[in-house]
């Protein structure tokens, strides 16, 4: 059911989409939609297209798989971020939800507050939910390959790009060893550690 649900939003998307580029973008619920404050100031990315990928797990807030409980996650990680971290918005530019709704972030032209010395020439997208032990729900994967592929196309993100878990810039727990285990497959994964250095 969810496979037909999903190739049929693919065919809507190629029969609608007359520029080739945005042909694999997943439909993104915009920050008006899930109620986001305003941030309180936003910096341009200095150069595009980002070299960069960093993946995260939220871990607090846990697993959502309700529009309403995802759009309750994001506004609770603004409100902490703004709040607590004092960030200027929510740290990252995208979040995927349980159901493989993409939810915006900063989006893609505004630098994020997720992995530091690679804020400014990354796109950092998070998974909503605790990833240390089990891995995301196969619609979050596929979402997150297709949102990842959609940076490529609209040229904010470089075709040679590096795919990195938030662990291997930052000694952190951060995306978890199974979503970690997971992104090391994925196309443009790269071995760098900087927290050996
Ligand atoms: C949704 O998530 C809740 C909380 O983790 C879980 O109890 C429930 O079984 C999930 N429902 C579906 C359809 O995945
Ligand atoms: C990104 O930020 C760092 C400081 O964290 C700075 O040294 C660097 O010049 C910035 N890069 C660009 C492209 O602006
Ligand atoms: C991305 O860049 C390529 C090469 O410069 C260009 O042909 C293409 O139109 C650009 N795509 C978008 C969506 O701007
Ligand atoms: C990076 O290297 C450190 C030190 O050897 C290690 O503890 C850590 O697990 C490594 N991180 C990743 C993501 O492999
Ligand atoms: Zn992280």
């Amino acid at each position: 059911m969810k496979l037909l649900q999903l190739t049929a939003q693919i065919t809507l998307c190629l029969l609608f989409t007359s520029n080739r580029a945005t042909a694999t973008c997943p439909q993104v619920v915009s920050r008006a939609d899930w109620d986001a404050r305003a941030p309180v100031s936003s910096q341009t990315i200095p150069s595009l297209p980002v070299p960069y990928v960093v993946i995260h797990h939220t871990y607090l807030p846990g697993f959502c798989n309700t529009s309403q409980a995802c759009e309750a996650a994001m506004r609770s990680m603004q409100n902490y971020h703004q709040n607590t971290q004092k960030w200027t918005d929510i740290g990252y530019n995208f979040c995927i939800g349980g159901t493989g709704q993409v939810y915006e972030g900063r989006g893609w032209d505004i630098v994020g507050t997720h992995a530091p010395n690679y804020n400014n020439r990354s796109i950092g997208i998070c998974f909503i939910g605790d990833f240390r032990a089990e891995l995301p729900t196969l619609e979050m994967l596929a979402t997150a390959k297709s949102l990842i592929e959609c940076g490529v196309e609209r040229n904010s993100t470089s075709p040679d790009y590096k795919l990195l878990g938030h662990s291997q810039v930052r000694s952190t727990e951060c995306p978890g060893t199974a979503l970690l285990n997971e992104i090391k497959t994925w196309p443009h994964w790269d071995s760098l550690n900087k927290t050996n250095t």
